[in-house]
């Protein structure tokens, strides 16, 4: 068994509460493809005029012309190693829970029920106007979906300039506090506030693990265990090793 991973699986064997913390990194083996690497969608679609709540009130129709290729690309995606993995780890008691940056949904898909979406979720969509909510299947292949109100919905995820829900942000800020493992899988950590959370576990003590295909800002000053590679073949590795020392 390679070092590291034998390292990590006895931290989460040893740990009395352990959460997991993910990016687009962890869905990118589902076809999904990150944000920030070579070709990721900030490549083709620049943040600042398809990603800010002032771009959306706007230009309403502009932001769903990236927001329907997300949608159409998150629609055939499936939960990978990874999210499957994580949602094992869950039903064997070793992982609390998952605070995801996404909003496509492959966490609870992949078995994991405790799961706090920190940047929303895309299967509901909101109107502006009115605030009238709605299943994203209700307004499926209607592009852009209008409210009955006539205004252009926005969908529930968090844009650049809106608030962390305070549910998500309150919860997990206080697991961050109090965990003794946190495993952190494909995410550059570079948006706030979700980059304040390995440091605040860091703080309380706990031991940080680090899944990446590279180095971060997180893996030379926050890390203890950097399993440099990719999300699915890493969390499988860790989950089969758990398994191994706990059957030993
Ligand atoms: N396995 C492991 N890590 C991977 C893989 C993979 N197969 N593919 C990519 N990664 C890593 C990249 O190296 C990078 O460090 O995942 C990370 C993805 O980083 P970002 O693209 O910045 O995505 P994320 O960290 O989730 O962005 C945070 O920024 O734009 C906002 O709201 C958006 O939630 C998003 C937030």
């Amino acid at each position: 068994m390679d070092e590291l991973i034998e390292k990590a699986a006895r931290i989460i064997l040893d740990s009395k509460l352990t959460i997991a913390l993910t990016g687009a990194g962890i869905s990118v083996e589902s076809g999904i493809p990150d944000f920030r690497s070579k070709g990721g969608l900030w490549d083709r679609f620049d943040p600042e005029e398809y990603a800010t709540i002032w771009a959306f009130r706007e230009d309403p129709e502009k932001v769903w012309q990236m927001l329907k290729e997300m949608e159409e690309t998150v629609d055939s995606a499936r939960p990978n190693e990874s999210h499957l993995g994580l949602g094992e780890l869950e039903r064997m008691g070793l992982l609390k829970s998952v605070i995801t940056q996404n909003v496509d949904n492959l966490h609870q898909e992949g078995g994991s029920r405790d799961v706090i979406e920190y940047h929303g979720n895309s299967r509901s969509l909101v109107c502006l106007q009115c605030g009238k909510r709605y299943d994203y299947q209700e307004k499926k292949g209607e592009y852009p979906p209008r409210c009955v109100c006539t205004k252009i919905l926005k969908p529930n995820v968090v844009f650049f300039g809106e608030g962390i829900p305070v549910e998500a942000m309150t919860r997990s800020s206080q697991l961050a506090s109090t965990c003794q493992a946190l495993l952190i899988v494909g995410t550059s950590a570079v948006v706030s506030p979700f980059n304040i959370l390995p440091r605040q576990a860091k703080q309380a003590g706990s031991k940080i693990i680090e899944i990446n295909l590279e180095r971060t800002v997180l893996t030379d000053h926050i890390t203890d265990i950097f399993l440099q590679g990719k999300a699915s073949e890493k969390v499988s590795q860790v989950v089969s090793a758990v398994k191994q020392l706990r059957e030993a």
